[in-house]
């Protein structure tokens, strides 16, 4: 059976969507409730059967190494304070068998530059790359589970995509495709970030990618792209000449987490679904929106 064993964080990104917040601390540390955004991207991995996270840094990113790294400090206090749930909390943040590896981009030349510096920690296998800053909620085990299943099935390369509304097309990698079956369908072309006008369909392809490394040959030769950058749409556009190259249609809701309305959208739905503080904030939203009555839902 075919297997995806190692997943590429690229978080070398600046984060100017978010200044001054991003200004000292990584974008894919801001917290959603109580966990950075990118513990949700490991999490979703180790979720999947990945057990080598791979994340592409920079100089300015530390504490992302800090915080998968331990702390001896914090936890021999959590020990000796009795506070022994809050210390396996922090203890299970990366979990037993699971191993980080960190790798630099020296300059911001692009998500396909990026994916790039990870080819010696990779090597000759599928992998997979998860973009922090898409937050997907999902029912099951999640965006990535699915997409190995998918996978171990049909081989090849696989993105994960949505519709999305035309006029966000210059937002996205945008896809053609021959659908297959309800999920899956076959990628005829791909063209990162087009004008509405000319996207070739509403189909974005979202931060999960499972990858052949024949992309790494692909993206050594492939050229500047969309905002002068390495561009990894490209590198895929080439390799639909090479192998097949799928698109799979994920379950559950995204957050677009590089944006602040989406981070605030993400911010209220976990909210709302975190056990310590589901009713109180549930209870909290009915007063601000001024719409004290209970849901239809549970009435009578
Ligand atoms: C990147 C990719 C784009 C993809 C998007 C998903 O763009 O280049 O193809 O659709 O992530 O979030 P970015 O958001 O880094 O500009």
């Amino acid at each position: 059976m075919r297997k995806v064993k190692k997943a590429v964080f690229p978080v070398a990104g600046l984060g100017t969507r978010f200044l001054p917040a991003t200004k000292a601390n990584p974008k894919e540390m801001l917290p959603v409730v109580d966990k950075p955004l990118i513990q949700y991207a490991v999490e979703e991995a180790v979720a999947a059967g990945i057990k080598e996270l791979i994340f592409v840094t920079s100089s300015s990113k530390r504490a992302i190494e800090d915080h998968f790294d331990k702390n001896y400090e914090l936890e021999s206090k959590l020990e000796l304070e009795g506070k022994y749930e809050l210390l396996k909390t922090v203890q299970d943040i990366v979990p037993k068998g699971v191993v980080c590896l960190y790798v630099r981009q020296p300059e911001a030349l692009g998500l396909g530059h990026a994916v790039l510096c990870a080819r010696p920690l990779v090597g000759q296998q599928p992998f997979a790359v998860i973009l922090a800053d898409d937050l997907i909620k999902s029912e099951g085990p999640g965006c990535l589970s699915e997409m190995v299943k998918a996978f171990s099935y049909h081989g090849g390369s696989i993105l994960g995509v949505e519709e999305i509304p035309i006029s966000e097309a210059d937002k996205y990698g945008i896809v053609s495709t021959t659908s297959l079956d309800e999920r899956i369908s076959r990628v005829d072309a791909i063209v990162e970030k087009p004008r509405p006008e000319k996207a070739p369909s509403n189909l974005a392809v979202v931060g999960r990618y499972i990858l052949s490394p024949v992309l790494f040959d692909l993206l050594e030769r492939v050229e500047k792209g969309a905002g002068g950058e390495i561009q990894l749409t490209d590198a895929i556009a080439e390799l639909l000449h090479h192998e097949q190259v799928l698109s799979y249609r994920f379950t559950g809701e995204r957050y677009d987490c590089g944006s602040k309305l989406g981070y605030l959208q993400a911010t209220v739905e976990f909210a709302l679904d975190h056990p310590e503080l589901s009713d109180a904030f549930r209870d909290y939203l009915r007063n601000v929106s001024g719409c004290d009555t209970p849901p239809i839902a549970s009435v009578g």
